[in-house]
């Protein structure tokens, strides 16, 4: 689909009508016309990993316009110091990978808007935020962003690869568009300002398939309903004396431990029963993997702020993503009903 009018041209089409109705979620300016693929204010990507990387390559030219060809010109006025570091953007979190924790988006961009740097939002999970009227203001500033990233294929049920990176200015897209002979210059070659990329397959079809079939509502009810699913499972957990939440997000995301009865005594555990505990967590995540039942995440946490937790140890948590729409309450009890019986099992098997 590299050219609309030697391949598919409805693809090409498509491709961008997607871009822009992300960009409308956003609050970004759709343009009402466009006659280059150079005004498209956005582009679809492999993943979140090359949105961002997008998101850095304008915030580079911005800053050094044609060094993308030329090489970085060391220009001193221009590079600003920050800690005796060089900064040339700043990127905040709307959902950071482990945590899911959302910036105060709107206050750093003011901040940034002020001292002229480049803002990029990761907002591969808290992007879904933007469908919801109830919970849209946890990403207030978000479009004030000069870029920013969203990946459907986390978070709209979208198989993958479907990734986007939005720039606020459509301008900046024709600043990091390429010269290769590789790519066709034609009016609608998306090859053309998509970095890495020439010909590229009708990945825009899955999302706007998605958009036609659920509608714009639709995918809001979606997206609300599972963050009362989400907040309900939190509040479970915080009834639950010995599961702890470690963190409180508004994203579809628990992060939890299982922790025994006898070590909530009021002040932090030991270096050792950490150990123990992480073993412990990594064999309820294990054993729930093998049955096949359901899927915890588990990954190790370096700084893990709860009062009884050592803040300076590795922490292995567990989380759960609720993504999809046919989950339920009862299947969330469920699995907090095993962590339990798995952390139960676990201490009672290291007594014997
Ligand atoms: C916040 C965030 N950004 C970027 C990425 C990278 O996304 P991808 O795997 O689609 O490249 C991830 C992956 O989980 C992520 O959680």
């Amino acid at each position: 689909m590299c050219n609309q009018s030697i391949q598919a041209p409805a693809a090409s089409f498509v491709e961008m009508e997607v871009v822009h109705w992300l960009r409308q979620q956003l609050g970004f300016h759709v343009p009402s016309g466009y006659t280059t693929v150079t005004e498209i204010g956005g582009i679809m990507t492999a993943g979140g990993c090359l949105s961002n990387t997008v998101g850095m390559m304008a915030a580079r030219e911005s800053l050094f316009p044609g060094s993308g060809l030329t090489g970085l010109p060391v220009v001193a006025s221009k590079i600003r110091r920050a800690s005796g570091h060089h900064l040339l953007a700043c990127v905040a979190y709307a959902g950071d990978s482990r945590s899911m924790r959302i910036d105060n988006l709107h206050d750093i961009g003011v901040v940034l808007r002020k001292n002229k740097v480049w803002f990029h939002v990761d907002a591969c999970h808290g992007s879904q935020l933007a469908f919801s009227r109830t919970h849209r203001h946890r990403i207030r500033g978000i479009e004030e962003a000069d870029s920013v990233t969203i990946d459907p294929h986390k978070v709209l049920w979208i198989p993958y690869m479907c990734s986007f990176a939005l720039l606020k200015d459509p301008k900046s897209l024709a600043n990091i568009s390429t010269n290769s002979d590789l790519i066709l210059k034609t009016q609608w070659s998306l090859g053309q300002i998509t970095p890495c990329v020439g010909s590229k397959a009708f990945d825009a079809l899955k999302l706007w398939a998605t958009i036609k079939y659920f509608g714009r509502s639709g995918i809001e009810t979606l997206i609300d309903t599972r963050l009362a699913l989400t907040k309900a499972f939190q509040d479970e957990i915080n009834r639950h004396t010995e599961v702890l939440l470690l963190n409180e997000t508004d994203i579809n995301a628990c992060m939890f431990i299982f922790m025994p009865q006898s070590l909530h005594q009021g002040s932090r555990i030991s270096a050792e029963d950490v150990e123990k505990l992480n073993e412990c967590n990594l064999f309820i995540k294990t054993s729930i993997l093998e049955s096949g039942d359901a899927l915890v995440h588990g990954f190790n946490l370096n700084r893990c702020s709860h009062h009884l937790l050592p803040e300076d140890k590795v922490v292995y948590v567990l989380r759960t993503i609720n993504g999809n729409p046919l989950t339920t309450a009862g299947h969330l009890e469920e699995i907090l009903d095993t962590v339990v019986d798995l952390g139960h099992q676990f201490y009672s098997n290291e007594e014997e």
